[in-house]
């Protein structure tokens, strides 16, 4: 019996050359087709944070939603959108981020986010760590970083030291 980790590895799909050349891309959607696997690695990321107040998690979009939903259905708390600006309907708060030609905005509903709560940021990948670190700038406007969750952690771009500058608590599922 292989182990989760050996398990989530091995249905990951490297993609040579997406977006653009020289980049070798992690795709996550197969991960998707194997209910059994999905439902484990919930358990285990869940598990990653036994002991921590957690009142929320909040997902970034897009594939930030595919488990982070499912994560906090698990922990049995409120799940938050987190978005690209102009896709919220009602009143937002909003957080700018450099990126590496230009900016971009994220934005979450403000009564979506409890004042002074605990909130887990949740996405697919931690690369650079540029949009986690927006998304707890964002957070930090109303309520308090419980800690961060991701699937994969590039960590050959060390976005976790970053991350551990904002709360020490970075948590991934593979490497
Ligand atoms: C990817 C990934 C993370 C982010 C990580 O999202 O899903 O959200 O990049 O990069 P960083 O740590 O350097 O900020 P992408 O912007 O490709 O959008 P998507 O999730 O909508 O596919
Ligand atoms: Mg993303």
């Amino acid at each position: 019996m292989k182990n989760l980790e050996e398990r989530v590895k091995s249905v990951i799909r490297d993609v040579q050359d997406f977006p653009k050349p020289g980049i070798l891309f992690k795709d996550i959607t197969p991960i998707l087709l194997y209910p059994d696997l999905l439902q484990d690695m919930i358990t285990e990321m869940a598990n990653q944070f036994e002991g921590i107040q957690i009142d929320a998690v909040a997902g970034i979009e897009s594939r930030g939603y595919l488990f982070g939903v499912l994560l906090a259905q698990k922990l049995q708390v409120p799940f938050i959108m987190i978005r690209k600006e102009g896709k919220l309907p009602a009143k937002t708060i909003k957080e700018s981020y450099d990126l590496e030609y230009g900016s971009a905005t994220i934005e979450v509903h403000e009564d979506a986010i409890k004042t002074g709560s605990n909130v887990l940021i949740h996405d697919d990948l931690l690369a650079t760590g540029g949009t986690a670190i927006a998304a707890a700038n964002l957070i930090k406007q109303k309520a308090n970083v419980a800690g961060f969750s991701f699937v994969i952690d590039l960590t050959f771009l060390e976005g976790s030291k970053k991350l551990k500058e904002i709360k020490p608590i970075v948590k991934s599922l593979i490497t």
